[in-house]
């Protein structure tokens, strides 16, 4: 009855859709737990290249049921795209279920992400501009719509009602905006209901059973535990639970259900968005020859999958995440994108900061000082190999062996897989990534 949990190990982009890729096999259901459109996997099936923003990369994997549990936050129009895209590449949706009690993304949402990113000015957030944050805003609220809610029209109405009223004060009366009626909302929202009703169920009621009959449930992890919401870099955060215990929240399978958590974390570090990166390489404008920042971008086709922004791109921190595989009860790392480091001469890996004179060997807890924390470095000798054709870890030169088993070491987690390039196959496996059936 194995239960295991993705989880990104950074701040996101960890390559969480190859290690679900690893095993999916092996899985029968697959759920996405928290975020919503604000994720993007890219999962490279053959020559085809999949980029997914809502639904999880497990849908991908023939006989396997995606489920979208009661902690995502949903865009239906997006939903029906993807899946009207999915289906014209030949790929089965049909099994697809959706919580109940998950929550809506209106288009109130995302005009009210839009409009306060752009009020706070040199303070924004750098949202995706899905109207996530707003959304989750009205759960905590209690103002929010939920996928059931579109089943009772006279519901929906009220609670639209309810939702837009301050809202539309909001928005023409301080964000110089028009109002947003009740009726466009209502309406767009109830076009999707024919489709959306064979899909909807309780879904932790089906998790439950799924387990129940020994079948293997992998619960995919949108965004990564530092943009999580309590453990992230608050406020430069998403407004969901991206870590481990989302897991049971955002789903209604207990913790005690939980056998496993694989954290992915990539071999440097990248970063979308505003708020503290202490290993940030920043790049002098116009750099010649390239910065190893913009190398690592280009090298690592560092773009966002749903925004296209270039990522923030730096050297691997390894205070990151051994705070992240104490905070989700990791058991296995899985190192990604070590290929893109092939052909540096040295590589540095922090393995401390200095804040305010003091060496300090764990994130600090006030924000403050996660923003002065400067990177200690240490540095490792690199490789020239081609490094994509490893299969066995043997098969990687001893430097890269070596860099392994540093990070391996210091994050205090056994490192059970290595990405070592873009194709599905292109990954050395040192632990079997799911505990044995039974
Ligand atoms: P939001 O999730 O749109 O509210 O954005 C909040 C922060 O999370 C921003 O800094 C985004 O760039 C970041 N973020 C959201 N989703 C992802 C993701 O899938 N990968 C990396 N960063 C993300």
């Amino acid at each position: 009855m194995p239960a295991v949990v993705i989880v990104g190990a950074q701040w996101g982009d960890e390559g969480k859709g190859k290690a679900t890729d690893l095993i999916s096999s092996r899985i029968d259901v697959v759920v996405k737990f928290n975020g919503g459109n604000n994720a993007g996997h890219t999962v490279v099936v053959g020559d085809e290249k999949y980029a997914l923003h809502l639904l999880p990369s497990g849908i991908l994997t023939p006989g396997v049921t995606p489920v979208i549990g009661n902690g995502v936050v949903v865009d239906l129009g997006v939903l029906f795209n993807e899946l009207t895209a999915l289906s014209a590449r030949g790929v089965d949706v049909s099994r697809l279920l959706v919580s109940a009690n998950a929550h809506v993304i209106t288009k109130y949402h995302v005009t009210m992400d839009r409009v306060t990113e752009r009020f706070l000015g040199k303070r924004q957030i750098g949202t995706t501009g899905r109207g996530i944050g707003p959304t989750y805003a009205d759960k905590i609220n209690r103002v929010g719509i939920r996928i059931q809610d579109l089943f009772d029209e006279s519901i929906l109405r009220q609670k639209v009602e309810a939702a837009l009223e301050v809202k539309n004060h909001l928005l023409v009366k301080i964000y110089n905006r028009r109002a947003i009626t009740v009726d466009e909302v209502v309406e767009e929202l109830l076009s999707y209901t024919d489709r959306l009703r064979p899909m909807v169920a309780d879904t932790a009621l089906v998790l439950h059973e799924a387990l129940q009959d020994g079948r293997t449930v992998l619960f995919e992890a949108g965004q990564a535990t530092m943009l999580d919401v309590d453990h992230g870099t608050y406020p430069f955060v998403t407004s969901s639970s991206a870590t481990s215990g989302g897991a049971a929240t955002g789903s209604g399978v207990a913790p005690n259900r939980i056998d496993r958590v694989i954290g992915i974390a990539k071999a440097y570090v990248t970063r979308v968005g505003a708020g503290p990166f202490p290993t940030e390489l920043l790049d002098p404008d116009g750099a010649e020859p390239e910065g190893p920042g913009a190398r690592l971008r280009r090298i690592g086709f560092e773009f966002g999958t749903t925004t296209g922004r270039p990522r923030r791109t730096g050297w691997y921190d390894a205070l990151v995440t051994r705070y992240a595989s104490r905070i989700n009860g990791i058991t296995d790392l899985v190192l990604t994108k070590l290929d893109v480091l092939s052909g540096l001469e040295r590589i540095p890996v922090c393995v401390a900061y200095e804040v305010d004179g003091q060496r300090v060997e764990e994130i600090p807890v006030n924000q403050t000082d996660f923003h002065h924390a400067r990177p200690i470095y240490e540095e490792f000798p690199g490789w020239s190999e081609d490094i994509s054709g490893a299969r066995e870890f043997d098969d990687l030169p001893p430097n890269a062996r070596s860099y392994v088993e540093a990070l391996e070491a210091m994050s205090g987690t056994r490192i059970s897989a290595v990405g070592v390039g873009a194709d599905r196959d292109a990954i050395v496996v040192r632990h079997d990534l799911l505990p044995d059936a039974g």
